[in-house]
């Protein structure tokens, strides 16, 4: 009896030492010696994280900022494609070591996960097809409007159906409501101007308009989010001070954001 109570505590004390390696260090070593971080995204947020049609590669301002980060760390970076809806939980699985997916840092968000300092503002915008009768917030009464499952637009919904009541729809990924809108499945998609501009630079058959509403958040911050209690985050946070005072940021929002593409 004694020897298997001493058999179960040992097992016991060796999940628990596994479970402690994980909660600090990054995932794996690779040939070259350097450890592997995984960052979680959701890759339908173009310019912010797209899949490159050509390449088959995720590509985009937050995968540059991240390798730039994870370099001058001294980590080989490892990218994990996935629903933004389940970012967080991935995060608090240890599935993933950190997450950049055009994220806002928010009270809610902030209390299961640890966030970076800002890197970048959106502003929120409906995105609607060319030529539509809906051309201010009010006239989305009564419309078929998508928004990102777990996202802060649809939170912004929310709020807006307060006012004028409309048919909310949650989707898993934002280029998929694109092609909704294209096949009249959507009358419109609450996103941020960036992104809408990633989607409208390709098309000429989709327009925007800024969501001006005062009493409503209408600004999307976006940091980088960690584990909580996650070391990683100060070093972080020192990189990109770094990138902001050496120009690098600047020269990755002029390559991504102000051009409008690679
Ligand atoms: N900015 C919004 C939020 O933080 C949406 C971000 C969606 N990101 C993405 N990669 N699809 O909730």
């Amino acid at each position: 009896m004694k020897k298997v109570i001493i058999m179960m505590m040992t097992a016991l004390l060796v999940v628990l030492a596994a479970c402690g390696a994980n909660a600090e260090a990054p995932t794996k070593k690779s040939e070259d010696g350097k450890k592997t971080i995984v960052m979680g995204t959701s890759a339908d947020y173009p310019p912010f994280e797209s899949v490159d049609t050509k390449t088959n590669e995720i590509v985009g301002f937050d995968i540059d900022v991240a390798k730039y980060i994870t370099k001058e760390l001294g980590y080989n970076l490892e990218i994990k494609d996935q629903k933004f809806g389940g970012l967080i939980a991935a995060l608090n699985k240890e599935s993933v070591d950190f997450v950049m997916a055009g994220m806002v840092k928010n009270e809610e968000r902030a209390k299961q996960v640890d966030f970076s300092s800002v890197y970048f503002t959106s502003h929120q915008v409906v995105l609607v097809p060319k030529g539509s009768d809906i051309k201010t917030t009010a006239d989305l009464k009564g419309k078929k409007v998508g928004v990102q499952i777990g996202s802060t637009q649809a939170a912004l919904a929310e709020d807006l159906n307060k006012k004028a009541p409309m048919k909310v729809e949650q989707w898993d990924k934002v280029n998929e409501m694109v092609e909704a809108m294209a096949g009249n499945k959507l009358d419109a998609i609450i996103t941020v101007d960036t992104v809408a501009y990633g989607y409208t630079k390709d098309s000429d058959r989709l327009a925007q308009f800024n969501v001006e509403d005062d009493s409503l958040e209408t600004g999307d911050p976006m940091s980088i989010a960690l584990p909580k209690g996650s070391k990683l985050t100060a070093d972080f946070n020192k990189v990109l001070k770094e990138m902001e005072e050496n120009g690098e940021m600047d020269k990755l929002v002029e390559k991504w954001i102000k051009s409008g593409g690679q």
